[in-house]
């Protein structure tokens, strides 16, 4: 077994059982050291100076659009933008895309295992346009009801915006038959990929996905970026959803034209260090992709296995998952036994996850969450066992 600790300085001289990777991850060596040297050594915008350090900013920071698109198969670095985070991308696909598209009546369609921040946008896009927002159901397996969801498709059908892999229960969702069928009618489909990225390999032209986004800060990299990807026959219809410096082709007193995408959609002073050093997160997962997959199945695989026999144990959900885990303990709360497992170094996560329809549903207030990362080996899940039994 690999052993990928090593390249996480933040594992370092520590105790520390991390598995809470679902929510954030530790970050690589590379992507520190480049954030390290950007803030060391260079001082300069993107896409405005003429001086050297501005143009190697410039080209560093659109080196990482290229790496992206690479790494996601896209087929050009210029179908990538880049954002704040998932929550950022889905409100730009939100309120500068969708919203344009809708009449009263509409159809947009999520499923009731998403993360609030693919629910909210969409709430508010219905409540603008007078468009209907229907729900996937959640099966008691812990998977999509996708009959159901063929059932619900008819041509006012325009969105459907789904996760990729659920954060509260670990479910892998089949976005395959969602992303064909939704094209069938001539819905344009969103994937959210916050919890997928980084853990299997991602082929946005394979699967066809309209629209795709995930959080670098889930992926061993920095914290204030994010990926949207869109198709390049799109890019036309996306109206910029924030408005500020470097977006415009020419401006009047009271209108203006707007640059292609993605520029449109990167309007002020982003998060340059961190964009560039994601890049070193992603060469680094493109690298040795297959084999932290391997890996994690089998980590993952040996921590389903060993947590559902312990006693009192509830495991939430049978569908198949990849690197998420949830769980109740008869006669304790979710909390408890975090704040408990805490006391042996072993940070997991307690309560909804984000994911409150999900608890709504299934009737709990919190559930505890092992999630893992490409460091996690047996031995963690081992230590994680020992000390659930002893609890
Ligand atoms: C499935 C899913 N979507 C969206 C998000 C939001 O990501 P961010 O907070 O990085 O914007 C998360 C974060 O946990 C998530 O798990």
């Amino acid at each position: 077994m690999k052993q990928y600790k090593k390249d996480f300085p933040f594992f370092q001289n520590k105790n520390l059982i991390y598995f809470d990777s679902a929510a954030t991850t530790p970050k690589l060596a590379s992507v520190i050291a480049a954030l390290h040297d950007f803030y060391l050594n260079k001082t300069a915008p993107i896409h405005r100076g003429v001086y050297k350090q501005a143009e190697e900013t410039t080209a560093l920071y659109e080196n990482t659009r290229v790496v992206v698109a690479d790494f996601f198969h896209a087929r050009l670095p210029s179908e990538i933008a880049f954002t704040s985070g998932t929550t950022e991308s889905l409100n730009a696909i939100a309120f500068g895309f969708v919203q344009h598209q809708l009449q009263p009546g509409d159809e947009i369609i999520i499923s009731e295992l998403e993360h609030n921040a693919n629910v909210l946008p969409w709430q508010e896009v219905a409540k603008r346009t007078g468009a209907l927002l229907r729900y996937i159901p959640l099966l008691s397996s812990g998977d999509l009801d996708y009959d159901f969801f063929e059932s619900m498709l008819n041509k006012k059908v325009k969105f459907v915006s789904v996760t990729h892999c659920s954060n509260s229960l670990g479910t892998l969702v089949t976005i395959d038959r969602i992303i064909k069928k939704s094209h069938e009618i001539g819905a344009l489909v969103c994937i959210d990929a916050a919890q997928i990225a980084g853990h299997i390999p991602i082929n946005v032209q394979e699967n066809d996905a309209d629209f795709f986004v995930c959080s670098a800060h889930k992926m061993y990299a920095p914290y204030g970026v994010g990926i949207l990807y869109a198709k390049q026959e799109l890019h036309d219809q996306f109206s910029p959803f924030r408005f500020g410096g470097g977006i415009i082709s020419d401006i009047s007193y009271h209108d203006a034209s707007f640059l292609p995408f993605p520029t449109r959609l990167e309007a002020g002073t982003p998060a340059i260090p961190e964009v560039i050093a994601l890049s070193e997160g992603v060469r680094y997962l493109k690298n040795n992709m297959s084999e932290i997959q391997k890996q994690e199945q089998s980590v993952f695989a040996y921590l389903e296995e060993q947590v559902s026999s312990v006693p009192g144990v509830i495991i939430l959900g049978t569908a198949k998952k990849v690197h998420t885990l949830s769980f109740l303990l008869k006669q304790y709360h979710a909390h408890d036994v975090a704040t408990y497992l805490d006391t042996h170094d072993i940070a997991v996560r307690a309560g909804t996850h984000c994911a409150h329809l999900v608890a709504k549903k299934w009737n709990y207030a919190a559930s505890i969450r092992v999630s893992i990362g490409m460091y996690n080996t047996k031995g963690d899940v081992d230590r994680l066992i020992h000390a659930l039994s002893k609890i």
